[in-house]
């Protein structure tokens, strides 16, 4: 692919190495669950952009609402008001877990984090701040001290943030205290509250910041029992509950929020990715109460709330609600999962497949359950090569995450089965 190598070479003269591209696909347009070279080369785009692209590549409805507002408005820098800005706020509140009700507007996930941070410790007075080991909040410093879904992406800027302490994520596949389930009594959360015993006392402790599902780091939703138990842990000491839905939320597991399926509400959420279709746009929100202590100035924005991205997002939320999308990806995620774990059971080198609608993790393993990253890897290259586009998470790069556009329709979801499976099935 000439394009290819002349595009990788542009792109080394000119970015940092800092900055990774997964793949060498030189993509010149986008449409529906699809994405297409210049010579006609075409692939089912299943990483929805890295969590993106609810409604897929250029929806027609968010081109539409994104041109129309282009045409009257671009940019506010909160200097004025405007309509597109206040009726996105609106209807994402609409959507948002009940009482979450006031946010303030961003760019990307990282700075919703840094908003809920920033929010929970000036409203609270505290300093303290407990997230969990693997958990992935982005890069910015103050997100990256809450981040240790792998050492690589702190490394070399330490000091981060004082006063921050992890705690180990229920990541029951591979639970860190070699327990079960079943029989475990939640001995992570034991681990929490001897970190409140011996580390840091729960009064100086402003928040606990949680993916309610795991993302970058291994896409393993936390057991609804811990989620429960962190929230009464949380109200008992008087901690902000933050639940950072970056990636699992806007739809993605067949609800608005990943915390729809566990009934527990959080004090404050980070919202971005899906929330506008591409469109760079981010919220944190939460309860009016905490918000009305958070003053004018105490926190600020350039380009947050854009109005084209706002009216992309207007737009993203109509759509999933009128083509009742979230109930869709519920049901045929469903109907994924059950194909999948068949799967599994004919090839063991999968040794888990976990997740809701569509926010799949399919985890690959040796013989001793050891992280199988060979055949991850060769999956992911076979996919690749027959038009299908799938990315991989976890410090061991061992679990595909299957994130396909929400709108995916079935006879899409069984051409990249059927190539998935086929590249399992060569593995052996
Ligand atoms: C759960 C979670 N939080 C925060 C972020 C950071 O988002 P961004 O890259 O937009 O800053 C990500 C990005 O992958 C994420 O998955």
């Amino acid at each position: 692919m000439k394009d290819s190598l002349d595009i990788m070479q542009r792109a080394a003269e000119v970015f940092t190495p800092a900055l990774h591209n997964y793949y060498p696909i030189p993509v010149v347009r986008g449409e529906g669950v699809s994405v297409f070279t210049s010579d006609g080369k075409s692939w089912m785009d299943f990483s929805s952009g890295l969590a993106v692209l609810a409604l897929g590549h250029n929806h027609p409805r968010v081109v539409a609402a994104a041109k129309k507002q282009m045409e009257s408005l671009i940019h506010t820098g909160g200097v004025y008001f405007n309509e597109s800005t206040v009726s996105a706020a609106e209807k994402l509140v609409s959507i948002t877990p009940p009482g979450l009700d006031r946010l303030f507007f961003s760019n990307s996930g990282a700075e919703a984090v840094e908003g809920a941070l920033k929010v929970a410790r000036y409203v609270s007075g505290r300093q303290g701040i407990l997230s969990f080991t693997r958990a992935f909040h982005g890069r910015t410093l103050g997100a990256l001290s809450v981040t240790t879904s792998a050492a690589a992406y702190r490394m070399k800027y330490h000091p981060l943030l004082p006063s921050v302490y992890q705690v180990p994520y229920p990541y029951c596949f591979r639970c860190p205290f070699r327990q079960e389930p079943d029989s475990c009594g939640l001995c992570c959360l034991q681990d929490l509250e001897d970190t409140l015993k011996y580390k840091i006392s729960a009064e100086e402790v402003a928040a606990i910041i949680i993916e309610p599902f795991l993302g970058e780091g291994g896409y393993f939703p936390a057991p609804s029992a811990f989620l429960v138990a962190l929230r009464e842990v949380c109200d008992r000491y008087g901690i902000f509950l933050v639940f950072d839905e970056v990636q699992s939320g806007m739809g993605r597991t067949g609800r608005w929020f990943a915390s729809e399926l566990s009934g527990v509400v959080p004090d404050i959420l980070a919202v971005a990715k899906g929330i506008a279709s591409g469109f760079p746009l981010s919220a944190v929100v939460a309860r009016k109460e905490i918000m009305e202590q958070w003053p004018s100035g105490a926190h600020g924005t350039t380009f947050g709330g854009n109005p084209v991205s706002c009216a992309a997002s207007s737009a993203t939320i109509d759509v999933i609600r009128e083509e009742s999308l979230l109930e869709k990806a519920f049901s045929k995620g469903f109907q994924v999962f059950e194909r999948l774990q068949r799967l599994s059971v004919k090839h063991p080198v999968i040794g888990q497949v976990r997740g809701h609608g569509f926010m799949i993790g399919i985890e690959f393993v040796l013989s001793d359950r050891a992280p199988d990253t060979a055949s991850c890897k060769k999956v992911i290259n076979y996919c690749l090569d027959n038009g299908l586009i799938l990315i991989n998470c976890g410090i061991e790069r061992n679990i595909i995450r299957f994130i396909p556009p929400l709108v995916t329709n079935d006879k899409e979801l069984d051409a990249a089965l059927t190539i998935f499976e086929e590249g399992v099935r060569r593995l052996a």
